[in-house]
């Protein structure tokens, strides 16, 4: 009805783009429909109003054939239809915007301030399958990209975003503060002879003050992993099938670099089929430490080991040699399933025993109901505790782990 005011102030940016419509501060971008790349119109589009103005995504089928590197500044995002990922590896591989750590790179790089991206359902497809066949469950490949990350963000919010079959891993956080990321959901599941490999849920690095809740996962690798020098993180109401679980690490992979994880809380996470429930891994090389973790209110389906400390991650030597200090630890409130035998797995480095863990209220059990056991090593200062056996001040070398079986309390 007010189109009359409206229209004079209508721009088409470009009629080869076909539909970016800017009404002041105003885009809205609604999707070519000849199957080409709409990245250019979405380039476009970000570039016009992504500061201080809003960009909305109109329904339909979006073509993502190239990388997207963008700044937003108090603006907001909203994103409808479904978005495609092109399948063109070699360009990817080449093109992939790197995100410094590990070598990794990502496809769609935002950073900026005062911003808000919220979906109203919204899909991401990665077209991974290409990417599961292709990388033939190898590790990690240089330019296999992350399909979303927020790079020098602060006071962003992440809403409502559905993904499938992601590329690689689906979010990265790095070198950002208050980051708020909910409702979100995630399923990359290969249907090939091949696995996803490394489609991690979340990865945070370098970063502080973030808000992740209300999320379903079904990944195949970590489902929210906490990495170096991340601190002030709140997790709440996930959900994760097939993944690695909640994790703090891998830290500490460099001898001369100390890094750290500090005040992080994981309370109502669900896990379903996983290899681990709450699991913090390090390297047993760099120096460093692991402070103030809480897991709360964990439940669990079929865990391969639901609590776990690893010193020396992926090596599995030189255990004791790791002089990064895992303090004041929290499990409260964990019940679940355990595939195995085996309830936790806390094996602490004997040149820095953990200090101050504590547990209260732990119901681990075998599929079959049976006991589970408890390995443990080179903990101090147990703090008192609702799980009898950890009472005990335990200061043993790994050589000399021991096992205690609790007759199922
Ligand atoms: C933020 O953007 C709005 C328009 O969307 C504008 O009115 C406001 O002045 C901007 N605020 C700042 C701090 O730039
Ligand atoms: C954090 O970001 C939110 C927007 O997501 C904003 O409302 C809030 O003021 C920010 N907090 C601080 C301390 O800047
Ligand atoms: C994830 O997708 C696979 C394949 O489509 C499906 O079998 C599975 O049920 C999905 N997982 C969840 C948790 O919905
Ligand atoms: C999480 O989901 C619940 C139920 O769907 C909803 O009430 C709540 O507002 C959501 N929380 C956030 C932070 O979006
Ligand atoms: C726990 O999370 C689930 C979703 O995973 C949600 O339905 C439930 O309301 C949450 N419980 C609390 C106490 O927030
Ligand atoms: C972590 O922070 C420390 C300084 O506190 C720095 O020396 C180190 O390089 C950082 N680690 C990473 C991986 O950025
Ligand atoms: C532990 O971390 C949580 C989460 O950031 C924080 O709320 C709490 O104050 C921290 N506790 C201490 C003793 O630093
Ligand atoms: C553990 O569960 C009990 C019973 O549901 C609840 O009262 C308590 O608040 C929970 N503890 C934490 C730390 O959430
Ligand atoms: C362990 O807790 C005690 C008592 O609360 C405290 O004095 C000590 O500094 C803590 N140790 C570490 C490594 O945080």
């Amino acid at each position: 009805m007010f189109l009359w005011l409206l229209v004079p102030w209508t721009l088409l940016l470009s009629t080869a783009l076909g539909a970016v419509t800017k009404i002041g501060t105003s885009c809205t971008v609604t999707p070519l429909t000849d199957g080409s790349d709409d990245t250019p119109q979405i380039l476009s589009a970000f570039k016009s109003c992504g500061n201080s103005g809003s960009i909305s995504f109109l329904d339909g089928i979006y073509h993502i054939n190239q990388i997207m590197d963008i700044t937003l500044t108090n603006s907001t995002v909203s994103l409808r239809g479904t978005w495609i990922w092109s399948t063109d590896i070699q360009y990817w591989l080449s093109h992939s915007i790197s995100v410094v750590y590990a070598k990794r790179s990502t496809a769609w790089r935002i950073g900026g301030r005062d911003f808000e991206i919220r979906g109203y359902g919204v899909v991401f497809d990665g077209n991974g399958q290409k990417w599961y066949d292709q990388n033939r469950n190898q590790g990690n490949q240089n330019g296999r990209p992350i399909s979303l990350t927020l790079w020098n963000a602060r006071n962003a919010v992440v809403d409502g975003i559905t993904w499938r079959q992601v590329q690689f891993w689906h979010t990265f956080v790095a070198h950002s503060q208050n980051i708020t990321m909910t409702n979100l959901d995630m399923n990359a599941t290969s249907n090939s002879q091949y696995k996803t490999v490394n489609t991690d849920g979340i990865d945070t690095w370098n970063s502080k003050d973030i808000v992740l809740s209300n999320w379903t996962v079904s990944c195949g690798d970590d489902c929210i992993s906490i990495k170096a020098n991340s601190s002030n993180v709140h997790v709440s109401n996930v959900v994760c099938h097939e993944s690695g679980g909640m994790c703090i690490g891998s830290i500490g992979k460099d001898a001369g670099v100390a890094e750290y994880v500090d005040d992080v809380v994981f309370d109502n996470i669900t896990l379903i089929h996983s290899s681990n429930a709450a699991w913090i891994k390090t390297y047993p090389s760099g120096p460093g430490h692991v402070k103030n973790i809480t897991f709360k209110n964990i439940k669990f389906t079929d865990v391969n080991q639901p609590i776990y400390i690893s010193p020396c991650i992926y090596s599995y030597s030189n255990c004791d040699a790791s002089r990064l200090q895992i303090s004041d630890v929290r499990w409260e409130n964990i019940s679940g399933t355990a595939r195995y035998n085996v309830g936790a797995g806390i094996h602490c480095s004997g040149n820095a025993p953990c200090q101050n863990l504590t547990f209260e209220n732990i119901d681990i059990k075998q599929k079959s109901g049976a006991a589970v056991e408890y390995l443990c090593s080179n903990i101090a200062n147990q703090k008192t505790s609702g799980w009898r056996v950890l009472g005990l001040v335990l200061r043993i070398s790994l050589s000399s782990s021991i096992i205690i079986s609790l007759g199922g309390s």
